[in-house]
């Protein structure tokens, strides 16, 4: 494994934004873990799985080769990039997500990624599942009316209209479930330093983590 870095956290902490600039600054490869599981929900979508059917997500998954070349989601080939961040598919995504063949499966492909580069990588479970070894580990959170704010402002980028209540639902909902679940919950790890982003702009995020991996310069004694 190459030098891997960790920012986990609960939707709208800021992570794929504060992952991106990081990786672009380091020069490493982002691995948006997200973007995997939204690739095989989109995956599941057309194939008209039945999302509560582990089996055939499970056999789904494995039959699948989800690619994440510099700022391209590759399905199968296709560019899927813009087509996974719909508020359809964010709302299936925890059935995916939920389901452990799909998430052996992923975790495979994402320990993969890092043998070839040095990562950024930005999940829920990347700190404890899978690089426990990991050289930094980042735990961002923010509040919940935070990021519902932060979340409802990108879906209006996109042009897709939903209520800043109905977006803090979905949040709380799945918040909930991503704690809750049997296997890979989101939680810090025990040696993740924890980031509260509320209030705080991009760079300054940025430049806290970048401190803790580069360390402070040292100071001159002369
Ligand atoms: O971070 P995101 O909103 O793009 O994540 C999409 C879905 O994948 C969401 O339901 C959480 C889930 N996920 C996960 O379970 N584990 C990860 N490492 C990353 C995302």
């Amino acid at each position: 494994m190459r030098k891997v870095v960790t920012i986990d956290g609960p939707a709208g902490a800021g992570k794929s934004t504060v992952a991106r600039l990081l990786a672009s600054r380091l020069g490493w490869r982002l691995l948006d873990t997200g973007a995997m599981y939204r690739a095989v929900t989109l995956a599941a979508i057309r194939a008209e799985i039945d999302l509560a059917n582990e089996d055939a997500l499970g056999t789904l998954a494995e039959g699948l080769a989800v690619r994440l070349p510099p700022g391209e989601v590759l399905l199968n080939g296709e560019d899927v990039t813009g087509l996974i961040r719909t508020v359809e598919i964010t709302r299936a995504s925890r059935y995916l997500a939920d389901s452990p063949r799909v998430r052996a499966q992923l975790v495979r492909l994402q320990r993969e990624f890092a043998r070839e580069n040095e990562v950024v990588a930005e999940g829920r479970d990347q700190g404890t599942v899978v690089f426990p070894d990991a050289f930094r580990k980042f735990f961002l959170t923010a509040t919940l009316a935070e990021r519902a704010r932060r979340r409802h402002a990108e879906f209006v980028l996109r042009g897709e209209a939903i209520e800043l209540a109905a977006v803090e639902r979905d949040l709380r909902e799945r918040d909930e479930r991503d704690a809750a679940r049997a296997i890979a919950p989101m939680k810090a790890a025990d040696d993740a330093h924890i980031l509260d982003t509320t209030g705080l702009d991009l760079d300054a995020v940025v430049g806290r983590i970048e401190r803790e991996i580069v360390g402070e310069p040292e100071s001159d004694p002369s």
